[in-house]
């Protein structure tokens, strides 16, 4: 069999990860693809920065010729934002490849349309990094639960605030303190905005819900409130309560079914709550389904290895309906519910 061949669009610290996951078990991902995966291309921004592993023949600074380039079966998507990512991707459609993205700001906002443009030429594409690194939830909720019916989901999915709120919990530091921590070790990045403003759990309740419910939700419908707010006075309260103080992204189905919720903003969850327990900067996503009950889903929410690994096993599916001649269940039809933000809970 030809070996499939793949262009990946960043090399910083998970696209890195991804080279030198499939160069150092490049035999297992042919064992379970059926054919070799190759590394065809790797488009990056700053050419002369030097990359272990990745042979510099392979480096370029032209993403769009790359995708443009006709031969490619898989286009993985690791640089995020919106510009270029989202032409690159419906440039990669259109020449031929399916997409891997690892993408969550451009999935919240662009979702359907470039769902549509991969139906439209037939491809795949797939996203399981983009929500909560390493967690397996868009396969799971796409696929597993596809035969179920999810009312709510339910998570922590930003490991940046819940390291600050943790400490902030167990030490009864306050928010800058613990952000100052955070920053420290490099769970924070310089400009945190995103993070503790919660526009980042926001594009991650985007898409869960859409995926939950079946429907489109997009980042612009949910309600989002950060948590630069919560103080050490706040943790002493709720402590008193038997509670903590998490960042939670909230996606509900109303009760009639006729609309959905997704909110993000910080709630008092009793101590004895599973997702009270996520400590540090792991992420967890509780859904409730009607058949299955209540499901935990916990892990490492960013990072390079883990958010390699949620791109690897797209790869990995991507390459099998291929080479079967097929796409995978990701544009499966979808009822467009109104959303309210803040629903009635
Ligand atoms: N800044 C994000 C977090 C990275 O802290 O969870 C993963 O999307």
């Amino acid at each position: 069999t030809r070996p499939l061949k793949v262009a990946l669009l960043g090399c910083g610290v998970v696209g890195s990860e991804v080279a030198r996951i499939m160069t150092t078990h490049a035999d297992d991902l042919t064992a379970r693809i059926g054919a070799p995966v190759e590394l065809a291309g790797v488009a990056v921004r700053r050419p002369s920065k030097v990359r272990e592993g990745i042979d510099p023949a392979l480096v370029t600074t032209d993403a769009t010729a790359l995708v443009k380039r006709g031969d490619i079966d898989v286009v993985v998507e690791v640089i995020g934002g919106i510009e270029p990512a989202r032409t690159l991707i419906t440039t990669a459609f259109e020449h031929g490849a399916s997409v891997v993205s690892a993408n969550k700001a451009l999935l919240a906002q662009d979702g359907a349309a470039l769902h549509a443009a991969a139906v439209e030429h037939g491809r795949d594409l797939y996203y399981e990094a983009a929500v909560a690194g390493a967690i397996p939830l868009i396969r799971p909720l796409r696929e597993s639960l596809a035969g179920d019916k999810v009312n709510r989901v339910l998570g922590i999915v930003n490991g940046t605030t819940n390291f600050i709120l943790d400490k902030m919990d167990s030490t009864g530091a306050g928010y800058q303190e613990a952000l100052d921590e955070a920053t420290a070790l490099g769970y924070a990045e310089a400009d945190p905005t995103a993070d503790v403003e919660g526009f980042d759990a926001a594009a991650k309740a985007a898409i869960l819900a859409g995926i939950a419910f079946h429907t489109r939700v997009r980042l612009d419908d949910v309600y989002r409130e950060g948590m630069t707010e919560v103080t050490a006075a706040d943790f002493a309260s709720a402590k008193e309560m038997g509670c903590t103080i998490k960042l939670l992204a909230i996606c509900e189905r109303a009760a009639d079914g006729g609309s959905v919720t997704a909110r993000v903003h910080p709630a008092m969850i009793p101590l004895d709550h599973p997702l009270a327990s996520v400590r540090g900067a792991y992420n967890a996503v509780f859904v409730e389904a009607e058949a299955a009950g209540q499901l935990m889903f916990y892990g490492p929410g960013a990072g390079g290895a883990p958010t390699a690994s949620a791109v690897l096993g797209d790869l990995v599916a991507v390459c099998r309906n291929k080479l079967a001649g097929a796409t995978g269940p990701g544009e499966s039809a979808y009822t467009q519910l109104p959303v309210s933000p803040m629903g009635d809970v």
